[in-house]
């Protein structure tokens, strides 16, 4: 056997090994209903993390909308993806290095579309009272906490003054903080964001593990590793319905797409 005949084989037999486990292991009876994870508000469709964009998650009956926070210098709990407002405002600059004051003057909109001209950057605050009186759940995203000291209490804080612990789920990349979160408020559900499937630090079972989507297709064993483990899955971010197709065939819990009408159309 040549070369090539001999890496074309070795390429069918892993390919298909691959195949093989997808199939044994796929999660057939959690597989039905993802629930849909609306991120940014619906970056998609409205400039991400605006009202304007949560607004329009809530409108495709989106059961999760997802935001991300920061502060300000001031102490002011902000929805911005980005340590600096840079990509998604007409300023410049760090988020914790401008006041609240700063930071509300800008156009968080028009970078967008200029249909969305005058949107502005929200308060944790303003999210809140917008989500008061509506059925979905919010994901709250603590971005880049190691800028921002006590930010799991000021999150509590602000939660507890609107009567709203039971209506979130808090996310983060940063497992420390989610930890010391989880150990301030055990009751509210947490969820550990991740970009790879291994090494997955441990989290209270019970609680959600959010996988950068990759993930699920290149390890069969990921949905079914995870379950065991006692957590749910959600993929992030994804936006082809194919593509949705097929991660709610493989068993997730969850799709965060920047598209909910795509996911609820499925
Ligand atoms: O759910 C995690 C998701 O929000 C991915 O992170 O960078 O879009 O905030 P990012
Ligand atoms: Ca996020």
């Amino acid at each position: 056997m040549t070369m090539i005949k001999k890496s074309a084989a070795l390429f069918f037999f892993l390919t298909a090994f691959w195949a093989g486990l997808h199939l044994l292991l796929r999660e057939k009876g959690r597989a039905s209903k993802p629930a849909i994870i609306a991120h940014r508000g619906a970056a998609g469709l409205a400039p991400e993390n605006t009202l304007a964009a949560i607004r329009v998650g809530l409108a495709h009956q989106a059961p999760y909308i997802e935001i991300d926070v920061q502060r300000s210098a001031d102490g002011m709990l902000v929805v911005i993806h980005d340590e600096t407002i840079d990509r998604t405002s007409n300023g410049r600059g760090p988020v914790r290095e401008l006041s609240w004051a700063e930071l509300r003057r800008l156009d968080a909109g028009s970078y967008f579309d200029p249909h969305f001209a005058g949107e502005t950057i929200p308060t944790l605050s303003d999210v809140l009272l917008l989500l008061q009186d509506k059925p979905a759940t919010l994901v709250i995203e603590i971005k880049d906490p190691h800028f921002y000291p006590d930010i799991s209490q000021q999150i509590l804080a602000l939660l507890a003054q609107h009567q709203m612990q039971e209506r979130v789920v808090v996310i983060s990349f940063d497992h420390a903080a989610l930890e010391t979160f989880h150990r301030l408020a055990p009751g509210i559900p947490i969820g550990l964001a991740v970009t790879k499937p291994w090494p997955i630090p441990p989290i209270a079972p019970g609680q959600t593990v959010d996988v950068f989507w990759p993930g699920v297709l290149l390890d069969p064993t990921f949905v079914y590793r995870m379950h065991r483990r006692g957590y749910t899955v959600w993929v992030w971010t994804v936006n082809a319905p194919a593509l949705m197709r097929l991660l709610a065939w493989l068993g997730v819990d969850g799709l965060t797409t920047d598209h909910p009408q795509r996911a609820s159309r499925l």
